[in-house]
C-alpha cells in the first residue's frame, strides 16, 4: 500500500492539528468522544488526547498507526492507554456507533475511495453522530488536477457546492472551496496544485 512506503520514512503531515480541528476542539465537554477516520500518523489524534478526549480513530497503514503508537512512547502519553482505540483497517469496514461521537473527522481521506464508498460513508457520519455533534471533512473537488486522470469510481470527487447540499439538513459552520498550491511531500515531492473542500458542519 502507498502510504505504507512513504510513512516508513518520513512523518509526512506534520505535527500540528488540522485547522478546522483547532476552531472547534474547545465547544464540548472533557471526556467527549472524537472520531478520526483516516487518521495518517496521528496528528489530530495526539492532540484530541491531549485536550482531554476520548479517541478513536482508524487508517489502513501499518506504519501510520505503528507511528501513533511511537509518538505516544516517545510523549509518555500515560492517557492513551485509557482514552485511545486505534484500528488498523478500512474505514468503510468500520463501524461507526450511533450517538457516542461528539466530533468525526475525515480530514483528506475520503478522497481515497470511490465516490459511492465515500458517500454512504457520509450518510452514515450524518445518521449517527450526537445531536449538536460536528462534522470535519475536507476532500477533494473535481478541480482537482487529479480528476482528469482518476475518475469518481476509483476516488471521491465532489462537484462544486456538493457537500454543502448533503449537510444542508445540519448548521454550516464552515465551507470553503479553493486551489491550493502543495509544496510537496513524501511521496509527491514535486510542488503540485489541489483542489479542496473544507467544511465544519453542526448536527442539529
Ligand atoms: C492524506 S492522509 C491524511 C492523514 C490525516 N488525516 C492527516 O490529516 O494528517 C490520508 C490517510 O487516509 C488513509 N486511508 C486512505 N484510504 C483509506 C481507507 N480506505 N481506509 C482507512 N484509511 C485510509 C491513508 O492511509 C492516509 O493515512
Amino acid at each position: 500500500m502507498k502510504y505504507n512506503q512513504i510513512y516508513k520514512n518520513n512523518f509526512v503531515w506534520g505535527n500540528k492539528p488540522n485547522g478546522l480541528l483547532q476552531k472547534i476542539y474547545k465547544l464540548n465537554k472533557v471526556n467527549s468522544e472524537f472520531l478520526d477516520l483516516g487518521c495518517g500518523q496521528g496528528r489530530d489524534v495526539l492532540f484530541m488526547l491531549e485536550k482531554g478526549y476520548k479517541v478513536t480513530a482508524v487508517d489502513n497503514s501499518q506504519e501510520g498507526i505503528k507511528k501513533i503508537k511511537e509518538l505516544i512512547q516517545a510523549n509518555n502519553l500515560l492517557i492513551a492507554n485509557i482514552n485511545l482505540n486505534l484500528f488498523c483497517g478500512d474505514i468503510k469496514n468500520f463501524n461507526i456507533q450511533k450517538n457516542k461521537y461528539v466530533i468525526i473527522n475525515a480530514f483528506n481521506s475520503l478522497q481515497f475511495l470511490p465516490k459511492k464508498e465515500a458517500v454512504k460513508i457520509i450518510e452514515i457520519i450524518k445518521k449517527n453522530i450526537k445531536n449538536g455533534g460536528y462534522v470535519i471533512i475536507s476532500g477533494f473537488t473535481i478541480n482537482d488536477p487529479l480528476y482528469k486522470k482518476i475518475n469518481n469510481d476509483k476516488r471521491c470527487f465532489f462537484e462544486p457546492q456538493e457537500l454543502k447540499k448533503m449537510f444542508s439538513d445540519f448548521h454550516i459552520i464552515l465551507y470553503k472551496e479553493e486551489i491550493i498550491e502543495d509544496k510537496g511531500h513524501a511521496g509527491s515531492p514535486e510542488p503540485h496544485k489541489h483542489g479542496i473542500v473544507k467544511m465544519i458542519a453542526q448536527k442539529k
